[in-house]
C-alpha cells in the first residue's frame, strides 16, 4: 500500500527518467509495484525496486547492477538516458542472483568493451547465468579499485549477505555505499528516497528477518567493515535509498543482528527438548532426557510440550540455544506436524553447527526418530549420539537410555565427549 495522497493532489509523476542521487550518480532501476511474492517465501505488499545505479567519472562510466530480466527495458531506457554503452568501462554486480543479474547478458552484448567485476566467489553464479560462454572478468576483493579517472570505486567483501558471493561497493567520494540486498526491503515507492517514501520500517525488518537473519554472525562481521564509513548515502539493491541519516539503518542491522534475548543460563549451554507425547509416553521419554542432561551437569535444559502447534515463540530460543532434542511418536509411519512445523520454521534462523538429536516411541514401525535426525543433519546440525526409540509404553532400560542420551548431549555440549555417534548396544 502507498502512501495516501491528497485527493485534490495528483499522484507524484514515476521516475520514468533516471534520478540523479549524488553528483554524478544516478539511478537507473526499475520499479515493480504490482508484486505480491518474491522468491516464494516473502510477501511484498508493496511490491519491490531492483535498483541499478550508474556512476560518472572522467575517464568513464560504470554500471553497479542491472534488474530482473523482465525490467531490462526501463534499466537500458534509463541507462541510455545517463551515458552511452561505448563510454561504460566498468560492469559491478554486487551480487549475481537473477533479481539484479538479469540483464547483465544484455548489457554485456551492448557494452563488450565494458570489465565486469564481481566477487570471487560469484564464479559458479556467473557461469550459471551465462551457459556455455567463457566471459572474461575482474574477481574483487576488499580494498580492490576501479579507477573512473577523478573518482574510484572500491570493494567490502560481505559473504552470505545472503549469498556467498554478496559485496558492497564503496564510491568514496560521494560517501555511497551500493550495498547490494544489505540494507534494502521490499518497498517500491516512486519517491525513491527515505525522507520522501512512506513508512517503510516494517518492510526493512520483515526483509532482515527473512533474508539476513539465518547469516547474523557474517552480518556482524560485515558490519565491522561498514561501521567505520563515513557514509552520506547507501542505495542499496530494493527498495528506499537511504540519504536521510543512513547510518540509523546500520545500527538496526547491529540491533537485529545481536542476540534479542538476555542471556539466562549465563556461562552454562543450553538445551532445548520439544516433544509431542501421544499418550504420555514420549512425554516419559522427554522428561528422562532431561533428567539425564541435568545429572551430566553444566547445560541449561528447558522441556517444551508442543502439541499445542506453537512455533514463532520458539524460533528466537532455538536462535540462542546450543543444542536442541526433538521428541515425536511415529504416526502413519511419520513424525508428527507440530515438529514438522518447529523444524520447517528454522529456515529463517543460523542453526549450523548446533547439537540435534531425536526420540520417540511408536507403535508399529517407529521411522520417525530417524526422520528428524536425518532432517536436523539436513539443516547441518551436528547428531553425533544416535536417538532412542521405544515401542508403545517405554521400559526402565529405554527410560535409562534417554537418560543416557540426555548425559551425552550435555557431555557434548561442554566439551567433555569427542564428536562421535554413540553405539547405544555398547553403552548396555
Ligand atoms: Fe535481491 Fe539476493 O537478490
Amino acid at each position: 500500500m502507498r502512501t495516501a495522497t491528497p485527493m485534490s493532489m495528483p499522484p507524484p509523476p514515476r521516475p520514468e527518467a533516471p534520478v540523479e542521487i549524488a553528483p554524478g550518480v544516478h539511478w537507473i532501476g526499475a520499479l515493480d509495484p504490482d508484486l505480491r511474492s518474491f522468491d516464494i517465501i516473502l510477501k511484498t505488499a508493496n511490491g519491490t525496486s531492483y535498483n541499478a545505479y550508474a556512476v560518472r567519472g572522467s575517464a568513464g562510466v560504470a554500471v553497479v547492477d542491472t534488474v530482473k530480466a523482465e525490467f531490462a527495458d526501463d534499466f537500458f531506457r534509463r541507462l541510455e538516458a545517463v551515458a552511452d554503452y561505448g563510454e561504460i568501462t566498468a560492469i559491478v554486480l554486487n551480487h549475481l542472483e537473477p533479481d539484479h543479474s538479469g540483464a547483465l547478458p544484455e548489457l554485456l552484448r551492448r557494452a563488450p568493451q565494458a570489465r565486469l567485476h564481481i566477487s570471487g566467489r560469484a564464479r559458479p553464479m556467473l557461469k550459471g547465468l551465462i551457459h556455455g560462454e567463457e566471459l572474461d572478468y575482474t574477481p574483487v576483493t576488499t580494498g580492490d579499485r576501479v579507477d573512473l579517472g577523478n573518482r574510484h570505486l572500491s570493494f567490502f567483501q560481505t559473504p552470505y549477505l545472503h549469498w556467498p558471493d554478496t559485496q558492497c561497493t564503496w564510491l568514496p567520494d560521494a560517501g555511497l555505499l551500493f550495498s547490494g540486498d544489505v540494507f534494502g526491503c521490499h518497498f517500491c515507492d516512486e519517491r525513491l528516497f527515505n525522507d520522501t517514501v512512506g513508512d517503510f520500517r516494517f518492510s526493512f525488518d520483515y526483509y532482515f528477518a527473512h533474508i539476513m537473519r539465518p547469516f547474523r554472525s557474517h552480518v556482524l562481521e560485515a558490519l565491522e567493515l561498514i561501521e567505520p564509513l563515513p557514509l552520506r548515502i547507501v542505495a542499496p539493491a530494493h527498495g528506499p535509498i537511504l540519504r536521510d541519516r543512513p547510518e540509523r539503518y546500520v545500527r538496526r542491522y547491529r540491533e537485529l543482528s545481536s542476540s534479542t534475548l538476555a542471556n539466562e543460563a549465563g556461562d552454562e549451554k543450553t538445551l532445548l527438548i520439544f516433544y509431542v507425547s501421544a499418550y504420555g509416553s514420549t512425554r516419559a521419554m522427554a522428561e528422562a532426557v532431561a533428567a539425564g542432561a541435568e545429572v551430566a551437569g553444566g547445560v541449561r535444559v528447558s522441556l517444551y510440550d508442543i502439541e499445542g502447534g506453537e512455533v514463532r515463540p520458539f524460533v528466537d530460543l532455538i536462535e540462542e540455544a546450543d543444542g536442541i532434542v526433538l521428541g515425536s511418536p511415529t504416526i502413519n509411519g511419520d513424525a508428527v506436524k507440530p515438529v514438522w512445523d518447529l523444524l520447517s520454521s528454522l529456515v529463517s534462523i543460523g542453526v549450523r553447527g548446533k547439537l540435534g538429536a531425536a526420540f520417540g516411541s511408536y507403535g508399529w514401525t517407529g521411522e520417525a526418530v530417524q526422520m528428524l535426525e536425518d532432517r536436523l543433519r539436513g539443516l547441518k546440525l551436528r547428531v553425533p549420539v544416535k536417538g532412542v526409540r521405544a515401542r508403545l509404553i517405554p521400559t526402565e532400560a529405554e527410560l535409562e537410555d534417554c537418560r543416557t542420551l540426555g548425559g551425552e548431549l550435555a557431555l557434548q555440549l561442554t566439551g567433555r565427549a569427542d564428536n562421535r555417534i554413540i553405539d547405544m548396544a555398547a553403552l548396555a
